[in-house]
């Protein structure tokens, strides 16, 4: 998945740039209203670039810190096929992290930096994997609802107005909607299980079901970049109609296998055709973005050692780059 909008935090970056001149935001957001793609050489607003690179590079980290919460899991699934699946999974994973980097350094900026950005604290990544995968039953719980939720927010990013970025997401929702059926099939199986699995089912619902909420970001009244990057066509719908979206869709499906949402106030609203559903603890959002979740350090911590354990890797590919030039130029 996964961007979530963490706009609340960066209020300045839609003001226009000084030296940016008024003729060349208007073709430029005459283009936007054509549904033009913007590609990496045309040319963009400062803010509206650094806009992308910020989401982008976000997405990016959301992909790969996302692979281990998952990853806790692959030495003890339960059988050789789930092994398999989930895998697979998590590879894919990794891939959307490196299309979502490629498709970042368009815009002028460089893994390497952006990378250094989430180690130092600097750049963020989505809130829901700050909590732990405690039972088998998680992995279930996540792909049916965290890649359900970045669905839901990844669909509309296929017509973003960036073009690379438009064009990294179509294949990355191919591979959601697998993720989000294995996860629903794993829950499904559960709940045809016995009652000791009915019950882990249940729980990972109850653990997972609010923080899943809270990857669409902020409430629409508390999220003012948000008319920015819809005016820009980065975003297509806000955050509350995505959250709207995915209670609609999840909530039947939790009633289809026997499985209660963790909501009280859930029900469906005729009149509006669609949910209602109980107010999210915002504080417990905003104190997990900011590193104050069950695994922010834990996260880091392993992203880090992976990447200086991978320092030789990456050094004996310069090494080898150097000597395939040399020959060729000998
Ligand atoms: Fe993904
Ligand atoms: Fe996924």
């Amino acid at each position: 998945m996964y961007t979530t909008d963490f706009s609340r935090q960066t209020q300045s970056d839609a003001s226009p740039g000084p030296a940016e001149d008024a003729a060349q935001n208007d073709r430029f957001q005459a283009r936007i209203d054509a549904d033009q793609t913007i590609e990496p050489k045309d040319w963009m607003p400062a803010a509206y670039r650094k806009t992308l690179i910020r989401q982008m590079s976000q997405h990016a980290h959301s992909e790969v810190v996302g692979m281990l919460p998952e990853a806790n899991w692959i030495t003890r699934a339960p059988t050789l096929k789930r092994k398999a699946i989930l895998l697979a999974k998590v590879q894919d994973e990794g891939g959307h992290g490196l299309y979502l980097y490629s498709a970042a350094e368009t815009l002028g900026v460089s893994r390497d930096d952006m990378i250094d950005a989430l180690h130092k604290g600097k750049a963020k990544y989505s809130s829901i994997f700050n909590y732990p995968t405690l039972t088998w039953a998680d992995i279930g719980a996540v792909g049916w609802l965290v890649d359900g939720a970045a669905i839901m927010n990844q669909v509309p990013l296929q017509r973003c107005s960036y073009g690379p970025y438009a064009r990294a997401m179509v294949r990355i929702c191919k591979e959601e909607s697998f993720h989000q059926r294995q996860g629903f099939e794993i829950m499904a199986t559960l709940m045809k299980g016995t009652d000791a699995q009915k019950a882990m089912a249940q729980d990972a619902l109850d653990r997972w079901w609010w923080p899943s909420l809270m990857m669409f970001g902020p409430s629409d009244d508390n999220s003012p970049n948000s008319a920015q990057s819809m005016k820009w066509r980065i975003k297509r719908n806000s955050n509350d109609e995505l959250r709207q979206k995915f209670v609609d869709v999840t909530a039947p499906q939790a009633e289809a296998i026997g499985l209660v949402v963790p909501d009280p106030d859930l029900s469906w609203n005729e009149a509006r055709g669609h949910y209602d559903f109980g107010d999210i603890d915002w504080d417990e959002f905003f104190a997990v973005i900011a590193g104050d979740g069950p695994c922010n350090a834990d996260r880091m911590a392993a992203r880090r050692r992976a990447h200086d354990e991978g320092a030789w890797v990456r050094r004996a590919a310069l090494a080898y780059d150097r000597k395939t030039r040399a020959k060729a130029a000998a």
